[in-house]
């Protein structure tokens, strides 16, 4: 899909068809107005008589609307005025592509972009729109034989500003919005793939395909390289499996030589069986989708290596697949990490916390400004969160605003959760440094008490995101969070304004 960007007065352009919002009860949106001066009346004619309310959800399509250029107008209704607020606009985009690509219009103006939201500004609508445009038409449709065709799907959308002064800010926010959208596809095609597709060794591979198409660095550890460094705790979740684990390292050096980067850590576990602790049946289909955290560490890498983001950040990605098999980890295995810890292993579905503290160890090397990791760590975190919010714990609490401010501005929200020491005692065990699981109660909170004895040399940050990277149910899919988030955080560090 193509985007551009405009100024002038909607009655003017020639197009397949002009988006204008229509308010609860039958109110034009100024530029609505602006059509409607344009038509005689010819729009409120129409609301008058009743033929459209605008409420949020209903679209009225328009044709040969006189005194306009375009071939068409699609009404959108946008709800009460008051209430028009940042997920209203979003909703209003999506209603919007999503009619347009049925109606055989090839292209479109929309001048929704120009509806004012409280408290974000111009730039910020762009960047929804482009998201929510992208985000309307994404299908995974590569394992059906027949797919579902559209008939004259839409090609171009022109998004309207208020003024001149507005179109070189528009035009950054577009390409942000648009390196995001990518980045979210590209996390959202990982996570739908199926876990006999979607191995560690095909996610190695997708690592070597950013290198050839955005230039990234990337290295590729094999079994050996990670005997070699001591990640016991890594190797034993692969053991059960049949696919070679991998350690996928990403650099994106857009920063000064020397400049502290950022380093992301993302969960792929590219199918999480549970282990010999093995999961129950129902809906054990969605651990596929347990890579999701390594599917945004490459779709945010993308995003910013399309960006040319102007600081240096790696992406860490352990990568197994979790397996019962005869040589798999049993209940009160014990093993040794890279840290020199050794955990007692009395659950092997608590596998993701066993790969991710072997490479926060392996983060210390890069003398990061600061360590984040990503990743479907906990149902608890379903229970606690729902499919709203990510689950957040930091170690530093500037770190911790700064993450919970870009979620915000993206619209990919976090929730900060407390890592105070009490809950340390849950992981306790007579055997070993520690237990893998600390029992039932505040079980995200434990997961994460475990992560932060692997990150004390570091400023880091935990995203669980079990209940924003996917949805279940008959939409079941893969969602592309937290690329926004992610990429919102590093945009604001590098000194960009995204609000
Ligand atoms: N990948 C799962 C977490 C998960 C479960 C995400 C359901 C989304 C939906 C993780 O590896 C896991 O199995 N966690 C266990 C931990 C428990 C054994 C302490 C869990 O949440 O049940
Ligand atoms: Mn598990
Ligand atoms: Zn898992």
């Amino acid at each position: 899909m193509e985007f551009s960007i405009k100024s002038g007065s909607p009655e003017k352009q020639r197009t397949a068809c002009v988006v204008v919002g229509v308010f609860e009860p039958r109110k034009l949106s100024v530029p609505g107005e602006i059509l409607n001066s344009a038509s005689d009346n010819y729009i409120s004619d129409l609301l008058r008589r009743g033929d459209m309310e605008g409420k949020s959800g209903t679209t009225l399509l328009l044709h040969n609307v006189p005194g306009t250029l375009s071939d068409r107008v699609l009404l959108i209704g946008l709800g009460k005025e008051k209430d028009f607020r940042e997920k209203e606009f979003r909703d209003s985009i999506a209603t919007t592509v999503r009619v347009l690509n049925e109606t055989g219009a090839f292209d479109a103006t929309l001048t929704l972009t120009e509806l004012p939201v409280k408290k974000r500004d111009m730039s910020w609508r762009i960047r929804q729109t482009a998201l929510m445009a992208f985000e309307a038409l994404y299908r995974f449709d590569r394992f059906k034989s027949k797919k579902d065709e559209v008939r004259r799907p839409l090609r171009k959308l022109t998004l309207s500003v208020e003024s001149r002064t507005d179109l070189s800010a528009a035009e950054k926010a577009l390409s942000q919005g648009m390196a995001i959208a990518a980045g979210m596809n590209l996390a959202k095609d990982l996570g739908n793939l199926p876990g006999n597709v979607c191995t560690p060794t095909y996610l190695a591979g997708q690592a070597l395909e950013l290198r050839k198409q955005n230039g990234l660095k990337v290295e590729v550890l094999e079994r050996a390289d990670m005997e070699k460094l001591g990640m016991g705790s890594l190797l034993s979740v692969t053991r059960g499996s049949h696919q070679p684990p991998k350690f996928i390292v990403l650099s994106h050096n857009g920063g000064k030589k020397g400049d502290k980067p950022v380093v992301l850590v993302g969960k792929g576990v590219t199918f999480d069986s549970g282990g010999i602790s093995l999961k129950p049946g129902p809906e054990m289909d969605e651990m596929k989708y347990d890579m999701s955290g390594a599917a945004s560490v490459l779709g945010t890498m993308k995003a910013i290596s399309e960006l040319a983001l102007p600081s240096n950040v790696i992406g860490l990605i352990p990568t197994v697949e979790n397996m019962p098999g005869g040589n798999a980890s049993r209940p009160g295995d014990i093993v040794t990490s890279m840290s020199g810890q050794t955990i007692e292993i009395l659950n092997t579905d608590a596998e993701g916390r066993l790969i991710l503290c072997d490479a926060l160890t392996y983060a210390e090397r890069f003398e990061p400004a600061c360590v984040i990791d990503i990743a479907t760590l906990t149902g608890a975190c379903v229970i606690a969160l729902g499919h709203v919010a990510s689950g957040m714990f930091a170690n530093d609490d500037g770190l911790a605003r700064d993450l919970l401010n870009a979620g915000q501005n993206a619209y990919d929200r976090a929730w900060r959760l407390p890592l105070w020491d009490d809950y340390q005692e849950q992981l306790k065990s007579p055997f070993a440094d520690m237990a893998n699981i600390g029992g039932r109660a505040a079980g995200t909170i434990t997961a994460a008490c475990f992560l932060s004895r692997f990150a004390k040399k570091y400023d880091w940050a935990h995203l669980d995101v079990a209940g924003t990277a996917w949805k279940s149910g008959e939409k079941k899919g893969s969602t592309g969070r937290p690329v926004p988030l992610l990429t919102h955080f590093l945009l604001a560090r590098s000194g960009v304004q995204v609000e």
